[in-house]
Parts: structure tokens; sequence; C-alpha cells
């Protein structure tokens, strides 16, 4: 069947972009990845772009596609094509392009270097026998053990965009592959490292990286399993952290979230008296909610069981977010009593509709 297809050239000889439209023959089965070769085989060899595997496991291939990461191999082009829509390739942000639909991942391997992606499990002689890692120990990592290293992730982070040198979602769930590993010596140390500037909480929880990870990594969940680690390694002094806990005591003591105490509890009252003026032009326009007496909310109750509950299970740390990835399987793979194909059509976040590419 016929597919037609944009993409975005850049050629870095003349330092110019351009969006070129190609329509080849393909197969019904052919992927974006598919497309992309007839295309340099058939119509214009000098189109660049990077492959390997064909089958979603070397993470090669993560280009653009409307706007969003995917990978290319596992990207099908068949309903696209039957709407009629010509979809954008373009190479993946947040990274300098090379040529076309390549781009340098230099600084992405740089963070992953950054965290010190190997095990230090603080011997040099593993004894005689083997380490065993049980399944539960497993657990806490077996999402972030799951990644290509595709860049997908990196594509699309909102806080790499407004800043290069934050470690980004890539590094910090593999950060989280080694903090969460039970043979691994060196926690403290890396969560002390993560938790610098640029590091963990400088994540802004936008969950872009989630929805386009084609591999189920869930970086957000990993830097939130790192977070989650860290305070309770009590790595606690970043505002980030000192928010987090800030949030648990609110709702936990008046049911909702007291963002007028915010500031004082997060930056000290030193800091805060900075934010004065600030917080009297928000008064003046109804902004700020008196501080006394304070709101509560109407099931309080209902948040200090749940809080009660939490600690009764002694959940600490990312156990606490594994438990949370445990029931939402449950939920996705169970639906209307049925078991559901997690990796079955719709299971993935599929690229823009026409409708959603055109508005
Ligand atoms: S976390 Fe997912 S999107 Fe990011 S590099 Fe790994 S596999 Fe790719
Ligand atoms: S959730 Fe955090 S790490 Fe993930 S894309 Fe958004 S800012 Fe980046
Ligand atoms: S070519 Fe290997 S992941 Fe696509």
């Amino acid at each position: 069947m016929k597919m037609a297809l944009k993409i975005w050239r850049y050629d870095p000889v003349a330092g110019e972009r351009a969006l070129r439209e190609y329509e080849v023959d393909a197969p019904d089965w052919a992927t974006l990845l598919d497309v992309l070769d007839i295309v340099k085989d058939k119509h214009d060899g000098t189109l660049a772009y990077r492959k390997s595997c064909r089958m979603m496991i070397c993470g090669s291939c993560g280009m653009r596609m409307d706007g969003a990461a995917v990978l290319a191999c596992k990207t099908r082009m068949v309903d696209i094509a039957e709407s009629g829509h010509v979809p954008v390739i373009s190479a993946m942000g947040n990274m300098p392009i090379v040529k076309d639909l390549v781009v340098d991942m230099g600084p992405f391997w740089g963070k992953i270097r950054a965290v010190q992606p190997w095990l230090q499990p603080g011997y040099s002689d593993s004894g005689e026998k083997e380490y065993v890692v049980s399944q539960k120990e497993m657990d806490v990592i077996h999402k972030e053990s799951l990644c290509i290293m595709c860049g997908c992730c990196v594509s699309e982070c909102n806080s790499m965009e407004a800043d290069p040198d934050f470690l980004g979602p890539a590094a910090l769930a593999k950060g989280m592959r080694f903090v969460g590993d039970a043979r691994d010596q060196a926690s403290v140390e890396r969560l002390q490292a993560y938790s610098d500037e640029h590091g963990i909480w400088d994540c802004t929880r936008c969950y872009f990286c989630n929805e386009r990870c084609p591999k189920g990594v869930d970086p957000r969940d990993a830097i939130a399993k790192l977070g989650a680690e860290a305070i309770e390694a009590g790595i606690d002094s970043d505002m980030g952290a000192k928010h987090a806990k800030w949030f648990v005591t609110s709702a936990k003591t008046t049911g909702w979230l007291r963002e007028t105490e915010l500031v004082p509890k997060t930056q000290g009252v030193v800091k805060s008296l900075k934010e004065v003026k600030f917080a009297m032009g928000l008064l003046k326009h109804g902004k700020v909610p008196p501080p006394v007496p304070p709101h509560v909310a109407k099931h309080v109750d209902e948040a200090r069981a749940l809080y009660d509950l939490v600690g009764q299970q002694d959940r600490q740390g990312a156990d606490g977010i594994v438990q949370a990835e445990k029931a939402l399987s449950r939920l996705e793979l169970h639906a209307d009593g049925e078991p559901r194909d997690p990796y079955g059509e719709g299971s993935f976040p599929a690229p823009l509709s026409p409708e959603e590419s055109a508005s």
C-alpha cells in the first residue's frame, strides 16, 4: 500500500533544515523503520538514521513522529496510512542533531556514566557460591532493568530542556537500577550524588518520560523511588526533599496540601522573608488562604487512616512505590475481570491522531 511521510532533513555541511515529503509502496506490516529503509533504498540514499536490531531491543532507532519520541521499529504504519495522515518524522529532542534523524548521543552517554552504572558489591572476591537475588529483591528494580537506552525519554524531558545538565530520566532510572540492587553496597553514596543539583529533585514530574518509554521502564517512577530511598536514608537537605516531606505532613494533619506554609517549611523562615513582598501581592489578589485557622478537609480521617495504614505496613523507601506498581499492574492486567495482554493493542501510547496533529 502507499505510505507517505514527511521527514525533517538536516544538512550539517550547509547547516540547513528542510521538510521533505516521500511516498513509498510498502507492505501492510511495515513499521516506520521499514518505510525509512524503503525511502533510503529506492528514493533517496542520502537519508541518515540509526538502526540495528529491528526488534525493539538495541535502542538505536529512537526518533520523533509528530513531535513525540518513538522507536521506529516498534511503530506500525498501516493505521496511519489508512487514515490518510502524513506523519512528520524528525530527530529526537534534547540532543544535538548530527544529520537528518541521527543525534549526538554523547551527552546521553556522559550522564549514564555519571551515575556509575556498574555494581559496587563491596568485595573483590565473590566467594564460592553465587549471590542469589530473591524475587522480592528483583521486583524493586525489575522495570529499571528493562531499559535499552534508546533516549526516547530524554528526548521529551521538560527539565532537561530547561537545564541541559539535569541528569535526566534514563540516567536516573539506571541509577535506581543499582541503588535498588540488593548486592550493591554503595547506595548511600549514590543517593548523595544523585540528590545534588541537577539530580533527583530537579525533575518537574511531567511524566512525559513514562509516556514515551517504549519498554515500560517508567523512569519517573524510578526517580520517585530514588527520592523515597534518599529520604529514608536521611538525605533530605534539598528543597525538593523538604517539599515532599511537608506534603506528607500536611496531608496527614489536615487532609490537604497547605501551600501557604510550603515556602517556610521548604526554604526556612529566614529565606522565606525575602518572599514577603511576593506573598503580599498574592494575598492582595485573594490567592493566599489565611494560615489560621487551618482548613481541615471534610474527610480528613480517611487521609489519616491511609497514612497509618502505610505506616503499619512498614514499606519504607522504594518499597512503597513497588507496592503501587503491583497494584497498578493488577488493574491494568485485569480489565472487567478478564486478563488483558499488557503488550496488546492500545497498551502503548500511540502517536498523535490526525486530528490531534492538525490542532
Ligand atoms: S528509560 Fe525507556 S525511553 Fe528511556 S532510555 Fe530507557 S528504554 Fe529508552
Ligand atoms: S517526569 Fe521528570 S524526568 Fe520525566 S520527562 Fe518529566 S521532567 Fe523529565
Ligand atoms: S532497530 Fe533496534 S530498537 Fe529499533
